[in-house]
């Protein structure tokens, strides 16, 4: 992205008489002047004398108060001074601890990183990263204008070099993570020239989580499913969009289908939402088959569950048209999500060609036209490949889990998640859950974990909401 300045000094004139092969180049060497550096070093010194006061407010004053301290009074009212200090600092921390940590911790914690971690390798890491060159021209290096510190990550603010572009970053996520240390990086826009880096000091995701309370009134647009990295819920679209959640065997896929039927359950209990569950290994949701209005097992049942969404698809279509385009979940219409575990069973490995077919066109009806008349799909799926599962971009949402090679992360996520940071391939295989999604509005991947439902939580959910709510949708036929 960045060139040499002299790059263009060795054009070859189409025209010139002399042979190609008998042209040298001299890059011509220009040396600046001693006067002009001086004066350059001088302007920054005073410059930095300056500004100091209002870049380091606290640290000058403190600075000041002990020097003038001393000058008038001595260094034994110093050392009174700065017992009074800690005193006071002590007394703070015990009585509101949480403003003490947020105003002395974490700023001071700030200006350390600043100082040891980004001001030290800011060069070095952006020149590496190929984000700056190794000349020392501040013009050409961006520059960092504030760091600041959260409890879990550091933001840095970037002032942008003139002609570059955020997502010239976004695509050095990567090396931009590992110059720092940090677990990822995740770039936002904060103004017209300025970035913000998010550099994680800490792994929020290393942890299992536990199974998510349950919300009521259920919000289908957003369902929370676990934690994203940077301390926020990881909250997942179900309703106007369909869900392919990729991953290894043992990756988590069923934590993500179980995270967002257990979010579904107060909406399951009112009968607004209902799911249609296919289980063709029969093991992953057979434990909670009493939650589901309609559950298949077999590929011919399965096959026949997804004709009766179709059907059922296509009857409220038909209610619908002319007269409403969007889809409010009610007891009478309820938004229906069929949830498809392993779904190559059906669209690949089947040794029944004609169960394939049915299959696939069945799902390929539903995702294309189910969307906004309230029904949708969450399949899950081990291999992404295109001979596995031709359909996966009829699904606008995708949830990326470990997975076995590099090529498969942008076949799931989309053509530049990988340079974008989601190295979905390199999670390690002792944090099931964890995956790469791409939120809504944003195109960089965000790293999360989904809460772990297990046995123990699906027989109380069972018990609780099982069989409740489990009305015929019109034109499904009885369940
Ligand atoms: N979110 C999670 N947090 C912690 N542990 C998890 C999580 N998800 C899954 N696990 C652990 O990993 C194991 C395998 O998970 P899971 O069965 O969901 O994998 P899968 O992707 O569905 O695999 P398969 O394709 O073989 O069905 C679980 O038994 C559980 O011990
Ligand atoms: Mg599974």
């Amino acid at each position: 992205m960045f060139h040499s300045r002299n790059a263009g000094a060795a054009q070859v004139q189409p025209t010139s008489p002399v042979p190609a092969h008998a042209i040298r180049f001299a890059t011509p060497v220009v040396e600046t002047p001693a006067v002009f550096l001086l004066t350059r070093w001088v302007y920054r010194a005073v410059r930095s004398v300056v500004l100091a006061p209002f870049r380091f407010p606290v640290a000058v004053s403190t600075l000041a108060g002990s020097v003038a301290t001393v000058h008038y009074l001595g260094w034994v009212w110093l050392a009174v001074a700065v017992l009074l200090a800690g005193a006071g600092l002590g007394v703070w921390w015990w009585r509101w601890p949480v403003a003490f940590r947020s105003l002395v911790v974490l700023r001071a914690v700030a200006a350390w990183r600043w100082l040891w971690v980004y001001r030290r390798h800011w060069q070095p890491v952006l020149v590496v990263a190929g984000l700056a060159e190794s000349y020392q021209e501040r013009q050409y290096l961006p520059q960092i204008r504030k760091v600041t510190c959260t409890e879990w990550a550091d933001r840095v603010r970037v002032r942008l070099v003139a002609g570059t572009a955020p997502a010239d970053v976004e695509n050095r996520v990567v090396e931009l993570a590992h110059g720092f240390a940090a677990p990822s990086c995740r770039v936002t826009v904060a103004g017209p020239r300025d970035v913000v880096l998010e550099f994680p000091r800490r792994d929020l995701l290393a942890e299992p989580l536990a199974a998510l309370s349950v919300h009521s009134p259920v919000d289908l647009c957003a369902l929370p499913m676990g934690l994203r990295e940077d301390g926020q819920p990881w909250r997942m679209r179900l309703h106007g969009t369909h869900v392919l959640t990729v991953g290894v065997t043992g990756a988590g896929k069923g934590s993500v289908i179980w995270s967002a039927i257990r979010a579904l359950l107060p909406a399951i209990a009112d009968g607004t939402a209902q799911v249609w569950a296919i289980d063709p290994k029969r093991m992953e949701l057979s434990y909670g088959r009493a939650l589901f209005a309609r559950y298949a097992d077999s590929a011919e049942s399965a096959v026949g569950l997804l004709e009766t969404a179709v059907n059922a698809m296509q009857e409220r279509a038909a209610r619908y048209a002319g007269r409403q385009r969007t889809h409010t979940a009610t007891a009478d219409d309820p938004f229906v999500v069929v949830i498809l575990d392993e779904v190559a069973f059906l669209t690949a490995y089947h040794p029944d060609r004609d169960i394939r077919r049915r299959a696939e066109n069945a799902i390929a009806t539903l995702t294309s036209q189910g969307r906004s008349v309230g029904f949708g799909v969450l399949a899950a799926l081990q291999d992404p490949r295109k001979e596995v599962m031709n359909l996966r971009n009829l699904f606008p949402d995708k949830v990326a889990l470990r997975l076995d090679e590099a090529s498969q992360v942008d076949m799931v996520l989309g053509e530049d998640a990988r340079e974008r940071g989601a190295n979905a391939h390199l999670i390690a295989p002792d944090v099931p859950g964890v995956a790469f999604v791409r939120l809504e509005g944003s195109p960089a991947p965000v790293r999360v974990r989904a809460a772990y439902v297990t046995d123990d939580d699906i027989a109380a959910m069972v018990a609780d909401y099982g069989a409740r709510g489990l009305r015929s949708v019109p034109g499904a036929g009885v369940a």
